[in-house]
């Protein structure tokens, strides 16, 4: 930008050049009636230069995608240039050719044929509003030195932080990277301990070439460009208080901390309050996909202010994983914390999912199967069932170490980093009954009786008989579980919509479940279409036909392991939730009762159509 005759076009033929992006000359873009305007020697009002600069906002728009272009424009006002850079305020960089009046007219006058005359430079310089966020480049140098200088300062700030360099910050930076991103990366320093962890990994990827590396966070902090946007990629609790402690005295109103851990969606809440306070912008991220989504696309999970998320979009959906449709698997999910509110219940989901295979592989074990004859099996199940999970336990399964299988040699306690428990803290807080997700979070802190169960195996020496089963109706079995898991996942988070008022699109959310996370299946491929029907998939004719069909399979599954004592902690709950669920009639009136006779805790009753509450004494 700048007032005519400041070298726009020579400079940014030159800059597009330079920087491999196409050139567009606003002049090019003007109606005709604006050039005999102005070739009658009238210079232009706002009224004039409105549609030829929203003209030049769309032309900005439409190259984003294609990498960026370079643009030249007078673009005197702010008001002008908001039109210009409007829905892409982010996006843009501006340059600002500047020089006096004397310099300028000089030129204008050696320029020949062009319909602005230098009579009119006077009007330019009388509306010239200075920008504020401008590169600011003196016209007195030539055009090689202020294309360099402009790079240069193009370069000097990143648009993009990664505080944070373990397993997943170390991929979402070359992830951002190959996306063109222009990152700084920092990771702490402790002398003689952890050192250049920063410096050395750039150093270990070509894609982080142009990336600058830090140790120290105010070097971090200042090499970004404002306002400033830093993902933390830390542990969640207590570290990411301290980190978020550590930089809030190197930042600035307005900047922008992205909390990309597996927090727990009320300290995210609570974060967001306490960072509005400094003017600071906070956005909780859920991030799933582990290392190789986060590097090659992970599904995201934005929730916090929508205009903060709007400043952080090119970034989290351009490194997202995409789905059938080419649609980035990041979409803004909602306010507060529920992005981790959303990650979390994926998680819960992930602990089911995860839950009912190795439940499966039980079930074949005592079939007498051994890990390649069951990965087989789950192999010849994919066109029914196919997800990620499946996918990796046909591999674990085939896994030897030796002469035998590791899966085999893996000690029978399954860990946890929290998420599942929250999950379930959150199922009970909202009254939304998860209970699959409540069974396998139990069946993993049951595992770590390891003690106990052998000294128990021995004591109550229960021994698992030989099951006798049909491997399709172990298949029928687990995919009624999965359509209870999720059923229960996604009214979870629908009744969190509705108890914190976050207006979530619950397909939305089964869409961007469909690619980068530990979650993505076919099934879930299916839910979008279901969940725009309504937020109860229970309610979905066809899947009623399938629970309809598989119902009794399971039961008969189910009821088996059940005889020959072989625990199927989810399978069960599964069947047993849908029992619960489909009855008209339950027992809960004799809780109800039992509740007024110690407590006279009161009861409706059926013969009572205003639902009036009564008490009995009952002796
Ligand atoms: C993901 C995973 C990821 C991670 C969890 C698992 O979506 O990428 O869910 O977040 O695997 O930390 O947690 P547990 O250790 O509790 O199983």
């Amino acid at each position: 930008m700048g007032v005519s005759g400041s070298g726009k076009s020579t400079i940014g033929k030159l800059l597009s050049h330079h920087l491999g992006m196409p050139f567009f000359d606003g002049d090019d873009f003007h109606p005709q009636s604006n050039i005999t305007k102005m070739s009658s020697g009238k210079p232009l009002n706002d009224v004039d230069r409105q549609g030829w600069l929203e003209v030049l906002n769309e032309l900005a728009k439409s190259q984003l995608d294609k990498g960026g272009c370079v643009i030249v424009c007078s673009a005197l006002k702010q008001r002008y240039r908001d039109v210009l850079s409007s829905a892409i305020k982010n996006e843009v960089k501006w340059v600002y050719l500047s020089g006096s009046f004397k310099q300028i007219f000089e030129r204008l006058n050696k320029r020949p044929e062009h319909f602005m005359s230098s009579k009119l430079l006077q009007s330019q310089f009388d509306i010239l509003e200075e920008p504020k966020n401008a590169i600011e480049i003196e016209i007195a140098l030539t055009p090689k030195q202020i294309v360099e200088k402009v790079k240069e300062a193009l370069n000097i700030k990143s648009e993009f932080g990664l505080f944070g360099l373990g397993v997943m910050g170390k991929s979402l930076s070359r992830n951002l990277a190959r996306k063109g991103f222009h990152i700084s990366i920092y990771n702490r320093e402790i002398k003689g301990v952890e050192e250049n962890i920063a410096v050395d990994f750039k150093n270990s990827y070509s894609e982080l070439v142009s990336a600058k590396a830090f140790s120290s966070i105010k070097d971090f902090v200042e090499s970004l460009q404002r306002p400033r946007k830093i993902m933390l990629m830390v542990n969640a609790g207590d570290i990411t208080d301290m980190v978020i402690e550590d930089l809030i005295p190197f930042l600035s109103s307005g900047d922008v901390l992205i909390d990309g851990g597996n927090s727990n969606y009320l300290d995210t809440k609570q974060r967001y309050e306490y960072l509005k306070a400094r003017d600071i912008q906070f956005i909780g991220v859920g991030v799933s996909g582990g290392e190789a989504g986060a590097l090659k696309g992970p599904s995201i999970m934005p929730g916090g202010n929508k205009e903060t998320y709007n400043l952080v979009k090119p970034y989290l959906e351009g490194i997202a994983a995409k789905d059938a449709n080419n649609l980035p698997c990041c979409t803004y999910i909602g306010e507060e914390g529920s992005g981790h509110f959303v990650k979390m219940v994926h998680n819960g989901i992930e602990y089911v999912e995860m839950q009912l295979l190795a439940e499966v592989y039980t079930i074949f074990k005592a079939m007498g199967y051994n890990p390649d004859k069951i990965a087989n099996i789950l192999e010849s199940w994919i066109p029914q069932a196919n997800s990620y999970l499946l996918g990796i336990t046909i591999d674990i399964l085939r896994k030897k170490d030796g002469e035998v299988w590791l899966v085999n040699k893996i000690v029978d306690k399954a860990g946890n980093k929290g998420t599942g428990n929250w999950t379930t803290i959150a199922t009970a807080q909202l009254g939304a009954p998860s209970t699959l997700i409540a069974s396998a979070l139990f069946a993993r802190y049951t595992s770590f009786y390891k003690e106990e169960r052998l000294q128990a195996s021995i004591s109550f020496n229960i021994k698992s008989t030989a099951l006798d089963l049909e491997d399709a109706d172990v298949l029928n079995a687990y995919q009624f579980a999965r359509i209870i898991n999720h059923f229960q996942g996604f009214k979870l988070i629908s009744e969190a919509g509705k108890a914190y008022t976050w207006e979530l699109k619950l397909n939305e959310i089964a869409r961007i479940w469909t690619n980068g996370c530990i979650i993505k299946s076919d099934f879930m491929e299916g839910l979008i279409s279901v969940l725009k029907d309504g937020d109860n998939i229970l309610t979905h004719k066809t899947i009623i036909k399938q629970i309809q069909y598989m119902k009794p399979l399971i039961n008969h599954v189910v009821s088996e392991c059940v005889l020959m004592e072989v625990p199927v902690p989810c399978l069960s709950e599964s069947v047993n939730f849908l029992n619960a669920y489909v009855t008209a009639n339950s027992s809960a009136n004799i809780i109800q009762a039992q509740r007024d006779y110690f407590g006279a805790h009161t009861y409706q009753r059926t013969d009572d159509s205003a639902g009036k509450f009564h008490h009995t004494n009952w002796k």
